[in-house]
């Protein structure tokens, strides 16, 4: 055996740990190798993942499909900048507007989250002339400068010090909040349609119908925070456009996370109205577009097309739903599709931590009560049942 078989936990353990500047609260568990809904640990111990490495692999961990498209893509050409045209990239925009609304006819590729909101915010003032952003109590927009002052959400634009000037904070679901701060002077309203981090909240699609009007009257632009919400997750391609949302098309939506199964990657998709104010220069990214990512894109959304992933989603979302009613210690199911949102009358963290032991992935978030689940997109039925009955024992 190698030695790189042999290092235990415990080695792989102190070596991060001294090495590795501290981020998050790690579990005591390596991740060493990943098919569908399951992780395999260094130790050889297989887990039932829910939380899907923070929600990126929408296609499950390693889809034939996507290794494929990598693989064959790492053989040919790793990276070439926007500097030259390259198929592998047309082929990725062209699948991705494809499967947009039809309003969203351009994408701007990037590498993450936080970059795609930065990017967007930057779009929404640059196509108005103005500089504020609207954005609400809750939603969480990642962490470079623009983005975190963005986010409304416990410390973070404290730790975000100095925050970027003309942030403005109105109450997720009440119009009447947004009423009372929207002016002409503002650029740019975003929103997760749905709040992950915040517990998973959600709002009456009344809310994005009535956000969009107030958009209309003062020429504001509308940004959707997609980045955990697009790629499938609800069991549509996006949530714009979505009954959930009274099928409002914001003018520009942000994408991240499940979009490259993995290979970091970003995008904002905008209207046609918003892309004529953008000129050469006034976005750019090295990385962004690079042929691995696209090569990851393109796949993802084929795989998850062959797979029939969007009906999985909504078919399971239903089992389990109808499953999690027979455990009484669960007050409400929150959230749609595979972002949902377990609220219990005790504290959520014990849980996540017995389910842990019991060999279950799950996720926490700002709201202690709330276990999150966001599994793969491919997430059987007889999956759901080993998590239910992990759970039952467990609240037991
Ligand atoms: C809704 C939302 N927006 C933006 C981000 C930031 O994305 P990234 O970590 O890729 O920068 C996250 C990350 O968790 C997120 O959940």
């Amino acid at each position: 055996m190698s030695a790189q078989m042999t290092t235990s936990f415990k080695d792989i353990f102190a070596s991060e740990e001294q090495f590795q500047l501290a981020t998050y609260k790690k579990m005591p568990i390596a991740a060493e190798r990943g098919e569908g809904v399951w992780i395999y640990t260094s130790d050889g111990t297989k887990y039932l993942d829910l939380y899907g490495g923070h929600a990126v692999a929408g296609t499950g961990h390693c889809h034939p499909l996507v290794v494929a498209a990598i693989r064959s893509q790492a053989e040919k050409l790793l990276f070439y900048s926007n500097l030259v045209y390259s198929e592998t990239r047309a082929r990725a925009a062209e699948k991705l507007i494809s499967i947009s609304p039809n309003s969203l006819t351009k994408a701007f590729f990037c590498n993450s989250g936080t970059e795609a909101n930065e990017n967007a915010m930057r779009m929404a003032r640059m196509h108005t002339g103005r500089e504020k952003i609207i954005t609400f109590s809750g939603g969480f927009h990642g962490r470079t400068a623009d983005a975190i002052s963005a986010t409304f959400l416990g410390k973070y634009r404290e730790i975000g010090k100095p925050n970027v000037p003309g942030h403005i904070e109105a109450e997720f679901g009440n119009i009447n909040s947004v009423r009372d701060v929207v002016d002409e002077t503002v650029a740019g309203i975003m929103l997760e349609p749905i709040q992950s981090m915040a517990g998973v909240r959600t709002a009456n699609a009344n809310f994005f119908r009535d956000l969009k009007t107030i958009c209309d009257e003062h020429g504001i632009i509308l940004i959707y925070d997609e980045v955990q919400t697009g790629v499938g997750r609800t069991g549509t391609w996006f949530f714009a456009g979505s009954a959930a949302g009274d099928g409002v098309v914001p003018d520009i939506v942000t994408l991240a996370k499940a979009l490259g199964s993995g290979i970091p990657v970003g995008a904002c998709l905008v209207s046609d109205r918003i892309a004529g104010s953008i000129k050469e220069n006034d976005l750019g990214t090295t990385f962004g577009g690079g042929m691995i990512a696209m090569a990851a894109v393109e796949a993802t959304l084929a795989a998850i097309e062959h797979d029939q992933m969007l009906t999985n989603v909504q078919a399971v979302e239903s089992y389990l739903r109808e499953q999690l009613k027979q455990i009484e210690q669960v007050v409400a199911v929150h959230g749609l599709g595979f972002l949902l949102g377990i609220e219990f009358a005790q504290k959520a963290a014990p849980i996540h931590q017995a389910l842990l032991e019991e060999k279950v992935i799950s996720g926490t978030s700002s709201n202690p009560n709330v276990l999150r689940l966001l599994p793969p997109l491919s997430l059987q039925r007889e999956e759901v049942d080993v998590f239910i009955s992990a759970l039952t024992q467990v609240v037991q």
